[in-house]
């Protein structure tokens, strides 16, 4: 089957984030065309149930739901778990957004919450803004974070209304934008000032308007959005998606209840994928049961050191054992210490989640995996041939494999110059069969 799927580049084009994606263009992710054109492509039974374990900005549900797909998107992160959520809003809700916005912030305006010292706002913002920001964030949590989502352990958020959502995501769009100062080189990343002195202190009309006109940017890309789709006959249907918030090392779907996958698993090149939504993980404190560094160590690809001891797995396969044997003889400083441990996290983790996404497929089902390899120094990090050793000792046969070399932003890392290496990365469509 895999050799009729249709697969175009993965590499995520920035002239198409614009409109309703240009909301969230921060987060990794591969286009929506790439997935459109492998689902529609993999003539799958209208009743089939699409899986992304690494769901992160929700391309795969969205296109999945366009194509009218049932759909399951699991992610770690709260924050991809709200974008993931503000995606799948229907067209037909544009009209609510700027009435509900204009009630959220007058509300947060006149009754603004006490200060608390220990909101982590504080870190970039200076305390009246930072109100401000928890004011308009605790109204949009108490006027649409219903009972449904609420338990005795906490709020689920992967239950909160698409609304809800859409309105958190103009307000994680808008701290972005108010802390631009704090933006590194790396785009996706929101720096904290060092001194208290140097937060930003943005007045209450500037916070309230770049609110607010994310929201009527964002409602007016969503009524566009469905003109477009009307014009192109991708009108959403009525699927289901799930967005679950859980972790793949450990969650539990049912064995043999998905018949494709379509994902790409956190990278091995030390993203800290918790460290480039700290903003928005900080708007969302109160809705958090964890820190966002207990949720750092969790995530695939951590760079925190593991608490317990890890030892090479056999499933991890020859290529793997290889590569590690490599980095941890590597003369450089802490390369036989913290990085040998944090790679035998990122192995353990991904290993543990793939056993789990194949055992969730039904027999014969597909598997498409986007991977990306790297260069630990000199050493090539082959993840595509370690992926799929991984995957081929959990029971998937390896069916196809597309090549795209891309720019990564590894070269526009100075330190780069100093190892032998080439540059770019090459990212692989890998395609799998149960
Ligand atoms: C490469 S990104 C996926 C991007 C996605 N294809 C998109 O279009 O936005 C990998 C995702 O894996 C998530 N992740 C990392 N560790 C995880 C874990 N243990 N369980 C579930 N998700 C995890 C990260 O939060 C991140 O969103």
């Amino acid at each position: 089957m895999a050799t009729a799927l249709s697969i175009v580049s993965p590499k995520r084009n920035k002239r198409l984030q614009t409109g309703w994606e240009g909301f969230f263009p921060y987060y990794a992710g591969f286009p929506e065309l790439f997935v459109r054109e492998i689902l529609s492509s993999a003539e799958l039974p209208s009743d089939a149930v699409v899986l992304d374990p690494w769901n992160g900005s929700g391309t795969t549900t969205y296109a999945a739901s366009q194509l009218g797909l049932r759909s399951i998107g699991v992610d770690l992160n709260p924050v991809m778990i709200i974008v993931a959520r503000a995606r799948l809003l229907g067209p037909s809700e544009a009209d609510h957004l700027r009435p509900l916005a204009a009630t959220i912030l007058s509300h947060a305006r006149s009754a603004p919450p006490a200060h608390s010292p220990d909101d982590p706002l504080l870190g970039w913002f200076q305390p009246a803004a930072a109100i401000l920001i928890r004011g308009i964030e605790q109204n949009i949590r108490r006027s649409l974070v219903g009972n449904m989502t609420k338990s005795p352990d906490g709020i689920h958020l992967d239950r909160i209304s698409g609304t809800a959502a859409t309105l958190y995501v103009a307000l994680f769009a808008a701290c972005r934008r108010l802390a631009a100062p704090f933006r590194s080189s790396n785009p996706t990343w929101v720096r904290l000032p060092k001194n208290l002195e140097d937060r930003v202190g943005p007045s209450a009309f500037s916070i309230a308007q770049h609110f607010a006109d994310n929201v009527r940017g964002m409602a007016k890309a969503l009524a566009e959005k469905h003109e477009v789709d009307l014009a192109s006959g991708h009108e959403a249907h009525t699927a289901t998606s799930s967005i679950v918030l859980s972790d793949t090392a450990t969650m539990a779907l049912e064995a043999g209840s998905v018949d494709f996958v379509l994902t790409s698993p956190p990278y091995c090149t030390r993203i800290d994928y918790t460290a480039a939504t700290r903003i928005e993980l900080a708007v969302l404190a109160p809705l958090l049961k964890v820190t966002a560094r207990s949720l750092g160590k969790q995530m695939i690809g951590s760079i925190q050191v593991p608490s317990a001891e890890i030892e090479v797995a056999s499933d991890w396969g020859d290529t793997c054992s290889r590569f590690l044997k490599a980095l941890k003889a590597h003369p450089s400083k802490a390369s036989g210490g913290y990085y040998y441990k944090t790679h035998l996290d990122y192995f353990d983790k991904i290993s543990r989640s793939i056993k789990r996404v194949s055992q969730a497929l039904k027999p014969s089902g597909t598997a498409v995996f986007v991977v990306q390899d790297s260069y630990y120094k000199e050493i090539h990090n082959d993840l595509p041939a370690i992926i799929a050793e991984i995957s081929e000792y959990h029971g998937l046969s390896s069916t196809r494999m597309e090549q795209f070399h891309l720019r990564s932003m590894s070269d526009i890392n100075p330190g780069r110059k100093s190892y032998q290496r080439p540059a770019g990365a090459t990212e692989s469509v890998l395609c799998f069969t149960k």
